[in-house]
This record gives C-alpha cells, sequence and structure tokens, in this order.
C-alpha cells in the first residue's frame, strides 16, 4: 500500500450498530457487508465477536462471504474476546483483530479500575496475542483524545513493539477540535510512527461536537493513513464520522488532501439507502453528499445559475455518488427554472399560458412547498383566466352542523361584487353566492375533485361540468384549497 494511499475503514456494523434501537440479523449485516464491498471500502468492522452469539454469527457469516475487503472484529484486551474474534475472521481472505483498551484517567478509574501499569500490561500481552493468530492487528487507545499525552504514547509504542501494525486515535466521545487533533495526531506520528513505513495512524472520531468529519480529514494533513467512519454517521451518540463524507471529500479536494482511495463513489447512494432501509434510521433531507435534497437546487437564482452552468451551484456530480440532480420547483423558483421543467416533459406554453400558469404555481408553492410533476402537469393543464371577464377575488366559508354559508367576491369586467349565501354544504353556498353576483342560472352536472398528491396538504385537481341553458362547459382549476379551487373551477366553466 502507497503511502498516499487513504485506508476506508467502515465501521457501520460495528460502531454504527451501536446506535439506540438498530438490532441487524446477520444476513442483514451480510446484505450490508456486500454492499459496502460494493462501495470498495479497504476493511469492514463486521461486528464485536465475543459481545454476543448473534454478533459472532454476523461476523463469521461476512468473514465466509466477503472476499474484497479486510474483514475486522473488534475485541478488548481480553484473551477470550480475542480468540473469539479469530474463529470469526479466520475464514476471511483477509482478517484484522482489532483490539482496544481505555487510556485515559477517567475511563481508566471508573470503568477498568485498573492502574496505568495494568492498563499498559494489558495492552502489551493482547496486542502479543492477537499478532500470534492474526497477521494484521489494530491497537485503539479508547478516549484517546482525554488521554495523558505522555501515557498515550507510551501505550501506543508498546502496541507496536508487540506487533500492531494500525494505531487508532480515537475521539472517542468527540470532545477534539480540529487545531487540537491535529497537534495530537501530530505526535503520534512523530513519537510512534516515525520512519516506519508499516505503521498506519488511524482516526476515529465521534460527532458529539459535528467535528467528526473535519476533525478526521484534518489528521490527513498530520500523516493519518486511515480514517474509521460509519455510513450516514451513524454510531454511539451523535454518531461516527460519515464514511461516505470522508470518500468525497477526499475526492473533491484532492488539492488539499492529496491522498489516493479505492472506494467506487457511484455506489455511495445505493449504500447508504441500504443502510437507512435496515437500520431503521432516516437519512436527514439535508445531509451532506447522501440526503434527498444533496443536489436539490430550489430558490429562483440558484436555478438560473445551475441551468446556464452547473459548476455555479455544485461541487461534485450528483451522478458521481449515485445521485440525481434536482430542480425543485417551490415558492424560490423563477421563471428559470419552471422553463426547464417544461421543456424536461416536453410542454410548450405560449407566452399567456406561461404567465398564467408560473402564478398558480407559486401560488400552490406558497402554500405546500414543494410542486411534483403530477402537479405541474395539472397546472399546465389548467386554462388561463388572465383574459376571463369574471375573476375570484375571496372566498370564505364557514360550515356548522347542517348549515353552511358563503361569501364571495368576485370581479365582473372590473367591477368587484359581494354576496353572501346558504346551501347544502360549502360547496353548494359558494356556487348559490356566485350565480347569485352573475344572475345565472347554470346547473352543476358534474362535480369532480382529484387529489394529485398524498396527504392532508395535497393538491387538488377541480373539474365541473356546468349546462349554462344552451350547452355543457367544463371548467378545471387546481388548488391546495378545494372550496377556493371549486369556485375558480366554476367559474372557468362560466367564463367560457
Ligand atoms: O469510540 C471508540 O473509542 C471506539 C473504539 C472501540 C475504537 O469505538
Ligand atoms: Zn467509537
Amino acid at each position: 500500500m502507497s503511502s498516499d494511499q487513504l485506508i476506508i475503514f467502515d465501521t457501520t456494523l460495528r460502531d454504527g450498530e451501536q446506535s439506540p434501537g438498530i438490532a441487524l440479523t446477520p444476513s442483514e449485516k451480510l446484505l450490508i457487508a456486500q454492499q459496502l464491498e460494493k462501495l470498495k471500502v479497504d476493511v469492514i468492522e463486521a461486528g464485536f465477536a465475543a459481545s454476543s452469539p448473534g454478533d459472532w454469527d454476523g461476523v463469521n457469516l461476512i468473514a465466509n462471504n466477503v472476499k474484497g475487503s479486510t474483514i475486522a472484529s473488534l475485541a478488548r484486551c481480553v484473551a477470550d474476546d480475542i480468540e473469539q474474534a479469530w474463529e470469526a475472521i479466520k475464514v476471511a481472505d483477509r482478517s484484522r483483530i482489532h483490539v482496544f483498551t481505555s487510556t485515559s484517567d477517567i475511563h481508566m478509574e471508573h470503568m477498568l479500575r485498573k492502574t496505568k501499569e495494568e492498563v499498559l500490561k494489558d495492552a502489551r500481552e493482547s496486542v502479543k496475542y492477537a499478532k500470534k493468530l492474526c497477521d494484521d492487528v489494530e491497537f485503539s487507545a479508547q478516549d484517546a483524545t482525554r488521554t495523558d499525552k505522555d501515557f498515550l504514547i507510551e501505550i501506543l509504542k508498546v502496541a507496536v513493539e508487540e506487533g500492531a501494525t494500525t494505531i487508532n486515535v480515537p475521539d472517542t466521545v468527540g470532545y477534539a477540535t480540529p487545531s487540537d487533533y491535529l497537534e495530537l495526531l501530530k505526535g503520534v506520528y512523530d513519537d510512534v510512527k516515525g520512519k516506519n513505513e508499516d505503521i498506519i495512524i488511524s482516526t476515529h472520531c465521534h460527532n458529539d461536537l459535528g467535528l467528526a468529519v473535519a476533525n478526521s480529514l484534518t489528521a490527513i494533513t498530520a500523516g493519518a493513513r486511515q480514517i474509521e467512519g460509519a455510513i450516514n454517521g451513524i454510531g454511539e451518540r451523535a454518531g461516527n464520522t460519515s464514511t461516505e463524507e470522508i470518500i468525497m471529500a477526499v475526492k473533491t479536494r484532492q488539492d488539499q488532501y492529496g491522498v489516493d482511495i479505492n472506494a467506487e463513489t457511484t455506489e455511495i447512494l445505493e449504500t447508504s439507502r441500504l443502510v437507512s432501509k435496515l437500520t431503521g434510521y432516516p437519512v436527514q433531507y439535508n445531509k451532506a453528499v447522501v440526503g434527498k435534497n444533496a443536489f436539490s437546487h430550489e430558490s429562483g437564482i440558484h436555478q438560473h445559475g445551475y441551468l446556464r452552468n452547473k459548476l455555479t451551484y455544485e461541487i461534485m456530480t450528483p451522478d458521481s455518488v449515485g445521485q440525481e440532480a434536482k430542480i425543485v420547483l417551490g415558492k424560490h423558483s423563477g421563471r428559470a427554472g419552471f422553463k426547464d421543467a417544461l421543456d424536461k416533459l416536453n410542454i410548450e406554453l405560449d407566452e399567456e399560458s406561461f404567465n398564467s400558469s408560473f402564478e398558480t404555481l407559486k401560488k400552490i408553492a406558497d402554500r405546500k412547498g414543494e410542486i411534483v410533476e403530477s402537479e405541474l402537469l395539472a397546472i399546465v393543464g389548467q386554462v388561463s383566466t388572465d383574459s376571463a371577464p369574471v375573476k375570484l377575488i375571496s372566498v370564505s366559508v364557514n360550515s356548522k352542523d347542517a348549515y353552511a354559508s358563503a361569501t364571495v367576491t368576485l370581479n365582473v369586467e372590473g367591477e368587484e361584487k359581494t354576496e353572501s349565501s346558504e346551501g347544502d354544504g360549502m360547496i353548494d353556498a359558494a356556487f348559490t353566492a356566485v350565480k347569485t353576483i352573475l344572475n345565472s342560472d347554470a346547473r352543476l352536472i358534474d362535480y369532480k375533485v382529484d387529489s394529485i398528491t398524498k396527504g392532508s396538504d395535497s393538491t387538488a385537481e377541480i373539474v365541473t361540468i356546468v349546462n349554462d341553458g344552451h350547452n355543457l362547459k367544463q371548467g378545471r382549476a387546481v388548488s391546495t384549497d378545494v372550496v377556493q379551487g371549486s369556485v375558480e373551477s366554476f367559474l372557468n366553466a362560466l367564463n367560457k
């Protein structure tokens, strides 16, 4: 492995699975491991074999079936843990035993209840034993960032003396900042790795202060050549470094990091989705790289720039991570975005229809956020009301028990007229008010409301068929407000 190779160590199946509420079965773990193999992560930490029979089975199943990555199992500095880890992973083409112990005063005193000397002895004996079984041994000093610096260096040196080839410096509680983690890692690099080409310095950062990715990346500049992370950043408490964010940061900012990685970035989205589906942990919409909105552009200014040149608002291509770029039509969208959406649907509108459709879109988006394709189709199918002689200004309705009333204000050829009526339900009351204003005896022959999208904020398409005494006329309208849309549809028919 060249010294400019960054090893991606994915611990979704071990630390990630330690998130509250996640319990994957061995076969679910295998599915994720096979996807991680497609993503070409270098090391898959498949679990903590000694922690439960189910975890042992999961680690072993993965070791038997996944051949493209090194398979690791975690183990405490306890002989039985190390033996169980080895038993579970030894069938893999490449295996690693990952031994850890706590090294900070607070952990040694309250968790391990051991002195520094005892912890040093445990580390020495355990790494030595693991090395007898497996050539690839990683040693982690849990809570390294709150550990006395001299003791940390001492214990890491012991691990190297006994044959550990990867030395991990975890920020277990997510306490470090980029500057102090950088300093710490520089010290470990100089004092523990030195010129020893075989030793890899590793990071393992938790996200309690939201700094896990930043801390991990800064360590590359201090010479770290392994980063541990979990897909979607899952893990204990606020989670781990997001594997996918590291991969894309390193790929996108080669000018800063200049290290090679093996990852197949186009598998990122699929991996994220699978992990989310099997763990039940949703991915936040605006999550970097894998969020549903990570490549969506909503505001008019952004859409305008993006449509002229993608680089105006895109630092990596969506297809490079398996995503698709999206122009989202919403209340902030401009004409350029609307036109682009129409072009994609091969819809050409004359100027008047374009303007009135754009106005309807803005009105609907103001109430319900994102406009989806079916709504867009309904909006452009709606007949322009710009030059109509009668336009709706407002409608308000009231309904109590069996009694309904409506007050409607219309603009009738430039003159504002208001009328209140009662009726058999709110729609009937509103239609009666309209007919009173227009002095019309038109009869409603058919009335149909279709919801275009799901949910209580759904957009409705309302179709009315009206007999004006001579002909049948059809009216259409699209709205999130059924009463308003119904009156608009009724007027659309009458205006014909
Ligand atoms: O956060 C941590 O310190 C760990 C170790 C076991 C590596 O998960
Ligand atoms: Zn951890």
